[in-house]
């Protein structure tokens, strides 16, 4: 297979984990025969230093040419506590998401065994839970009619039911390949943009009567997803609370720096690690390149390359299982490995298996 790839690499530790991310996937191509080529593009903080803008047209030229976009992260401390920036690194992974059309954004939640011991949760909540959570990306509060005044603000959530269906059936898709459970998450005691995803959803559920379907405030879920994660198989939510569930998620499976996510819809999917670009570790050389790794994973699953998917997958796991491990989820006296070392060692492991 021919696959064409633009890498967005973006900010702080996004260019390292980013190499090593390009360095694996480019080695399971070799071992498949596949014929890969990357581009280069400029988002985020970089963007704006380099072209003023955070997500420049050459850098939507580039993604909608791609089969593929291998994302790392954006954002800059310098623009983290100054409410009056103009432009901000963060508007360009939003305006990338809006311009493909990534209205559906994939973020599985899965544990590893061996790391069980670095969750905040007893070993026995955390072990074996396994959903996924599908967030809808391009509505409700981010892209909302927005107004901001020294006095006075405002945001809107707003969906219409053509995109509370089409996230709904990729939800129901997935439930119907996983354990044919779907969790509906929404605020519909309060907010009028979530008793239209409940309806909208209680309509569709007879046309899934193989799903069992459920409905969760959010707040509920919350506290569901520290006290029995197991409870989940897929959850579906709108944008700011997949937002905030999300990152809960990551940190039930100890280490932000393992969960690796897919956005897919109209256009180019995206791949990139639901970690942000962690300004102050740039250019030391301790970040986890594992989430960006597992991303190339996704990316190959969604082409159908199982085996190519699931190759990567055995690779982490074995780098897991020999503890070469970065800093954050290494063993007591275990030897700390570089996001380079990581990345390099499970190259080598992909060449020799
Ligand atoms: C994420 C991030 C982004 C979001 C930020 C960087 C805009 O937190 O992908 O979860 O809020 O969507
Ligand atoms: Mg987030």
């Amino acid at each position: 297979m021919k696959l064409k790839i633009a890498v967005l690499a973006g900010d702080g530790i996004g260019p390292e984990i980013s190499t090593q991310g390009v360095a694996v996937m480019s080695a399971v191509c070799r071992k498949f025969g596949h014929e890969v080529s990357y581009t280069e593009a400029l988002c985020g903080a970089a963007a704006i230093d380099a072209v003023g803008d955070p997500f420049p047209a050459d850098t939507l030229k580039a993604c909608q040419e791609a089969d593929a976009v291998l994302f790392s992260a954006v954002g800059h401390p310098k623009y983290d506590n100054d409410p009056a920036a103009k432009v901000r690194p963060e508007q360009g992974l939003l305006a990338m998401r809006k311009q493909l059309g990534l209205f559906a954004n994939i973020r599985p939640v899965q544990t590893f065994d061996c790391l069980v011991h670095k969750s905040p949760l007893k070993d026995e909540l955390v072990r074996g839970a396994d959903f996924v959570c599908i967030r809808e990306l391009t509505g409700g509060m981010y892209f909302g009619e927005k107004k901001e005044g020294s006095d006075y603000a405002h945001d809107t959530c707003a969906y219409t039911r053509a995109e509370v269906e089409r996230i709904l059936r990729v939800a129901y898709d997935y439930a119907r390949r996983r354990r044919k459970r779907l969790t509906v998450v929404d605020k519909a005691n309060v907010l009028a943009s979530s008793r239209l995803w409940r309806k909208v959803a209680q309509e569709m559920a007879p046309e899934y009567p193989d799903v069992e379907t459920d409905y969760m405030y959010v707040d509920n879920a919350a506290m569901r997803m520290i006290q029995d994660p197991k409870f989940f198989d897929v959850m579906v939510t709108e944008n700011t609370f997949g937002d905030i569930l999300t990152d809960e998620g990551s940190c039930i499976t100890g280490s932000m720096g393992l969960l690796p996510s897919a956005s897919t819809g109209e256009s180019t999917p995206v791949f990139e690690p639901i970690h942000g670009s962690w300004p102050q570790a740039t250019g030391l050389d301790i970040a986890n390149p594992l989430a960006q790794i597992l991303s190339v994973a996704m990316l190959f699953e969604h082409f159908g390359l199982t085996d190519e998917g699931a190759l990567v997958r055995r690779a982490v796991d074995a780098s897991l299982d020999a503890n070469v491990r970065t800093p954050e989820i290494q063993v007591e006296g275990g030897e700390k490995y570089g996001t380079k070392a990581v990345g390099e060692w499970i190259v080598r492991w992909i060449e020799e298996n």
